[in-house]
C-alpha cells in the first residue's frame, strides 16, 4: 500500500509496533475517518448508494437495483467505491473466471461481518495465504481427515448427550453451536478445543455485530475488534505453552508448528479459516436439520441410509452410536451417501446466502458490454443462479431430488467454481455428515413453531440475513426424542 511522503516514517513505525498499539491506532482513525466522511455521496450511482440495505437487506436491495435500472448489470457507490453488481449466464462464467478479479481484496471491504484486523485477517501477505490455503489441504489428507471421525462424533455425542431425552431447541442456535465445536476441533488444538469457554470466546468473535458498513465502529464493533485481540492472544498463547511444554499433540495446531510456520500463519490459519469453515457449515447444518424436521420422508430415507453403512461396516451392534459410526471408514462416508449428498447439495441451494466479491485487480474488463474498470468492486449474489426460477421451478421449494441443472453453464455453484472453488469442501462435508448422521439415528424430530405447534409450512430461508438466511427468532424450533439408541 502506498504511503504519503511524510507519513512514511509514521506508518513504519505503527506497523512495527506490538498488535495492541495498532489496535488502538486503527480505532482512532475508524472513528476520525467516519466523522470526516460519514455524509452521503453525491457522485454518480449516489441514488443506489443504499449503504445500510447492500449490509442488512441485501437480497432485496440487489433485487431492487436490478428492478429500478431495469439492467442485468447495474452499479452503486458504496462510500467512495464503486460496486458493480452482475447476474445473468455470461456474466457468471465471467466473474468466475477473470483473473484479475480478487477475492481477498474484494473480501475486505465488502464483507461487513469480521473485524480486519491488519496482520491477523486482512493484510496478511499473499504468500501467508497461500501457506494457509496449503496447510488446509494437509489437514484434508485421508489420514489426518480419517483421524478426525472419532474427535468429531465424540464432540457430537458429548453435546447431543446434553440435550437430554426430549425437548427443543433453536437449530440457529444448538445446531450452529455443534458445528462451531468440530470446526475448532478440526482445526486448532486439543487445549482450546477442549475448554469450552475458550470456544464459545471464539464463537463470539466469528458472530458478527449488526454491522452497518465495515468501517463504521459501532459499539459492538469496537467491542468485537477487543474479542479479536483477545483470540489472538488465545491463539499465541497456546502456541507458546505447546512450545514451552516440549510435548507433541496429535492436532492440526502440532502440524502447524511442524511445519516450521510463523505465529501469523498459524494464526492467520486458525482464526481465519474458523471464520470461513465455521459459518458457512454452521449454516447448512441448521438448515439440514430445519428441513429434514418439515420433511419426514427424506428424515426417513437419511437415517436408513445410515443404518445401511452402519449395517456394512459396524460389527460391534452392542456399543454406542458415535463408537459404531466411527468405524465407518472415510472413504464410504465420502462415496457411499447418495441421499445425503443430494440433501447438502439442496441444503445449499436453497439456503446459503452467498454474494461473491472481488476486486478487479486490473486491468479494464468488459463483461456483457458494461465496463469493470481496474479498481471496482464486483459481486454476484448466488441467488442469481440458486434461487432462478427457469433454472430451479419454486426456487425455495426444499426437493433434493432435483436434477442436477444442464439448461445454463455453472447452474450450481454452492462450492464456488472457476477460479476460487472453496478449500474446505472435504472437511465440511464430512463434519455436516457425521453430526447429522449422529442426530438422525439417537433422535427422532419435527419442526415447531413459537407457540409448540406445527407450522402449516417450513419457515423460508430469509436471504436478507447475509449469515445464516436465519428465519425471525422463535418462529422455528426442533422438537425431538432420544431414540432408544446410546449416543
Ligand atoms: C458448508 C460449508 C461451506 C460452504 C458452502 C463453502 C462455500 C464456499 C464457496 C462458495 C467459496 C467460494 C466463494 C467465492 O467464490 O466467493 C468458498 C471459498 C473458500 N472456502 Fe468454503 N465453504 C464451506 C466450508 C468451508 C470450510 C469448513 C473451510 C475451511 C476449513 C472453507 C474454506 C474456504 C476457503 C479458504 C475459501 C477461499 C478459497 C480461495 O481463496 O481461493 N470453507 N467456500
Amino acid at each position: 500500500m502506498p504511503y504519503i511522503i511524510g507519513l512514511h516514517s509514521a506508518a513504519s513505525a505503527f506497523l512495527s509496533a506490538g498488535f495492541a498499539t495498532q489496535f488502538t491506532v486503527a480505532i482512532v482513525i475508524c472513528l476520525v475517518i467516519v466523522l470526516v466522511t460519514s455524509k452521503p455521496s453525491t457522485s454518480a450511482g449516489s441514488s443506489l448508494s443504499l449503504h445500510r440495505s447492500f449490509f442488512r437487506q441485501r437480497y432485496d436491495f440487489l433485487n431492487w437495483g436490478f428492478q429500478v435500472t431495469g439492467e442485468s448489470i447495474f452499479q452503486f457507490k458504496l462510500m467512495n467505491n464503486t460496486v458493480i453488481v452482475l447476474s445473468g449466464s455470461s456474466a457468471r462464467q465471467a466473474f468466475f473466471y477473470s483473473k484479475g478479479f480478487d477475492l481477498t481484496e474484494g473480501f475486505k471491504i465488502l464483507s461487513g461481518a469480521i473485524p480486519m484486523v491488519r496482520g491477523v485477517t486482512s493484510g496478511l501477505q499473499t504468500k501467508r495465504i497461500s501457506t494457509i490455503h496449503r496447510r488446509l489441504a494437509a489437514v484434508q489428507k485421508n489420514a489426518p481427515l480419517s483421524e478426525l471421525i472419532p474427535a468429531i462424533l465424540e464432540d457430537s455425542r458429548r453435546m447431543m448427550e446434553s440435550y437430554g431425552a426430549t425437548g427443543t431447541f433453536d437449530p440457529f442456535d444448538k445446531t450452529y453451536e455443534l458445528i462451531f465445536q468440530t470446526t475448532v476441533r478440526s482445526l486448532s488444538s486439543s487445549e482450546i478445543s477442549d475448554d469450552a469457554v475458550l470456544v464459545a470466546r471464539l464463537k463470539m468473535f466469528t458472530t458478527p455485530a449488526t454491522v452497518l458498513a465495515p468501517w463504521f465502529p459501532t459499539l459492538s464493533m469496537i467491542k468485537k475488534l477487543w474479542a479479536t485481540k483477545e483470540i489472538y492472544d488465545i491463539v499465541v498463547r497456546a502456541i507458546d505453552s505447546r512450545e514451552a511444554s516440549g510435548i507433541a499433540r496429535n492436532d492440526t495446531l502440532q502440524m502447524l508448528m511442524d511445519s516450521g510456520d510463523d505465529k501469523l500463519v498459524i494464526v492467520g490459519f486458525i482464526m481465519g479459516l474458523i471464520v470461513a469453515g465455521a459459518r458457512a457449515t454452521g449454516t447448512t447444518a441448521s438448515w439440514l436439520i430445519t428441513f429434514l424436521g418439515g420433511h419426514v420422508d427424506w428424515q426417513l430415507k437419511a437415517k436408513l441410509e445410515m443404518e445401511n453403512l452402519l449395517a456394512e461396516h459396524s460389527d460391534s451392534t452392542s456399543a454406542s452410536l458415535s463408537c459404531r459410526l466411527a468405524e465407518i471408514p472415510l472413504e464410504a462416508w465420502e462415496s457411499s451417501t447418495p441421499i445425503m449428498d443430494s440433501l447438502l447439495r439442496e441444503t445449499l441451494r436453497v439456503a446459503q446466502p452467498h454474494t461473491a466479491m472481488r476486486r478487479n485487480l486490473g486491468p479494464d474488463v468488459y463483461i456483457n458490454d458494461k465496463l469493470i474498470p481496474s479498481g471496482a468492486y464486483v459481486v454476484y449474489p448466488f441467488s442469481d443462479v440458486h434461487l432462478n426460477p427457469d433454472i430451479y421451478p419454486e426456487p425455495l421449494r426444499f426437493d433434493p431430488s432435483r436434477k442436477p441443472a444442464t439448461k445454463v453453464d455453472l447452474g450450481y455453484v454452492g462450492w464456488g467454481v472457476g477460479n476460487t472453488t472453496c478449500l474446505g469442501t472435504r472437511l465440511a462435508k464430512l463434519e455436516l455428515k457425521l453430526t447429522t448422521a449422529l442426530f438422525l439415528l439417537g433422535f427422532d424430530w419435527h419442526v415447531v413453531d413459537k407457540t409448540g405447534g406445527v407450522p402449516d409450512s417450513l419457515p423460508l430461508p430469509n436471504w436478507n440475513d447475509i449469515l445464516m438466511c436465519r428465519p425471525p427468532p422463535g418462529s422455528c424450533n426442533i422438537s425431538y426424542n432420544r431414540t432408544e439408541l446410546a449416543l
